[in-house]
């Protein structure tokens, strides 16, 4: 059977839930890690089985490899359009976390890039892959809530004494916002929940209003400035509005398998409404989905909840696609409008104006 044969470039913390799915899926193969710390690519390789002849710190000889099909790129942020533009050039198919880049141009160039190569190009983004977010989208697409009014995201970070480690290297690009784009709560982990609203609302706002505070704490073993707490607020066309509050407790402690932080949503309809209860930590001791219509309240939990299935999810997704010739999600440009917005809310709070996108 053909097998889509895969290189990871950047081995770092997120690298273990992008693994899971292809080392365990049959139609998917890892042959090949680079990582510019020859410790961290040794060992993730030696945990993945991926033989030390095909372990790299240089991402070109990983990319000379004939073999590599697709790279998963898993670096600090801007390192990816000059990764992307070389994977597109040495014709690899190419997966890319989030945000894709710094800025709108670097995005545009990466594009362009990837279209001339004639590759596949994938965002990654897993939260629309989270089981408990996927169940909510079949019910509002089943019509059990109307048509979506409002989304209301809340995103609590906090500490926890079972969070997974996170090497303190993690964290220093993040505190640099030359090298991460801008804040680790808002930019960074926003990305996922400007998707959420862009997957439940289908489609991206056109104005963006932001607040966007800062304090000094310490993220990850690490201290720097964290952009909390923050209120974004926009429009979607139609009068349609969505609102993501962000906010850090550092005496508060969350439950977690990953990291010290939890998520939740809030989609109204014009017949009902219904909220995703967790998202990385568990903090509410409630079904995973709930909705409520017609003077009743029905629960969901027939679904795994861990966070590491947003990843496999996400992978299955991409390997199906792959195979079938169909467009990933999030396509270049999908990750492009995410980040569009992204950037807007950054320049609101810069500015105190809204934006218009
Ligand atoms: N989807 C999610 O929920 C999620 C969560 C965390 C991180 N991320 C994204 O994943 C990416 C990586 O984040 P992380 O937390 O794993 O960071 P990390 O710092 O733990 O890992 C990055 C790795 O890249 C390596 N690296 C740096 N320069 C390199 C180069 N030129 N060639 C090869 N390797 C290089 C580093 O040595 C490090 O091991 C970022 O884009 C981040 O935004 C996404």
């Amino acid at each position: 059977m053909d097998k889509l044969r895969v290189g990871f470039i950047g081995a770092g913390r997120i690298s273990d839930l992008h693994a899971i799915e292809y080392l365990k899926n049959e139609r998917a193969e890892l042959v090949a890690v680079c990582d510019t710390d020859p410790n961290t690519a040794q060992s993730r390789a030696a945990a993945w089985g991926v033989p030390s002849n095909r372990v790299f710190t240089n991402y070109q000889d990983l990319l000379a490899l004939k073999e590599v099909d697709l790279v998963e790129i898993l670096t600090p942020h801007h390192l990816h359009r000059q990764i992307t533009l070389d994977a597109a050039a040495a014709g690899k198919h190419i997966s890319l976390q989030k945000p894709m880049a710094l800025n709108v141009a670097e995005a545009d160039e990466m594009i362009a890039a990837t279209k001339k190569a004639g590759v596949i190009f994938k965002v990654f983004e897993n939260f629309i892959f989270y089981p408990p977010v996927m169940r909510a989208k079949a019910l509002i697409e089943a019509g059990e809530i109307g048509e979506p009014l409002t989304i209301r995201i809340k995103s609590n970070a906090a500490n926890s004494p079972n969070s997974w480690p996170i090497p303190r290297t993690a964290q220093t690009w993040r505190f640099d916002t030359a090298k991460s784009g801008g804040g680790p709560l808002v930019f960074d982990d926003g990305h996922h929940k400007f998707s959420l609203a862009w997957y439940f609302m289908d489609g991206i706002a056109d104005e963006v209003h932001a607040w966007i505070g800062s304090l000094e704490a310490p993220l990850g073993g690490e201290v720097g400035l964290i952009d909390s707490p923050a209120i974004v607020s926009w429009k979607f066309p139609r009068n349609r509005f969505g609102s993501l509050e962000v906010v850090y407790s550092p005496d508060m402690i969350v439950d977690t398998n990953h990291y010290a932080q939890d998520d939740r949503i809030e989609i109204t309809g014009t017949k009902g409404v219904i909220w995703v209860t967790r998202g990385h930590g568990k903090m509410m001791d409630v079904a995973p989905v709930v909705m409520y219509k017609d003077m009743k309240t029905f629960t969901f939990s027939d679904m795994p909840v861990g966070w590491e299935h947003s990843f496999i999810n996400s992978t299955r997704h991409f390997i199906d696609a792959y195979f079938k010739g169909e467009a990933p999600r999030l396509t270049g440009e999908q990750g492009r409008d995410i980040l569009r917005f992204a950037l807007a809310a950054q320049e609101s709070a810069r500015t105190g104006q809204s934006v218009r996108l």
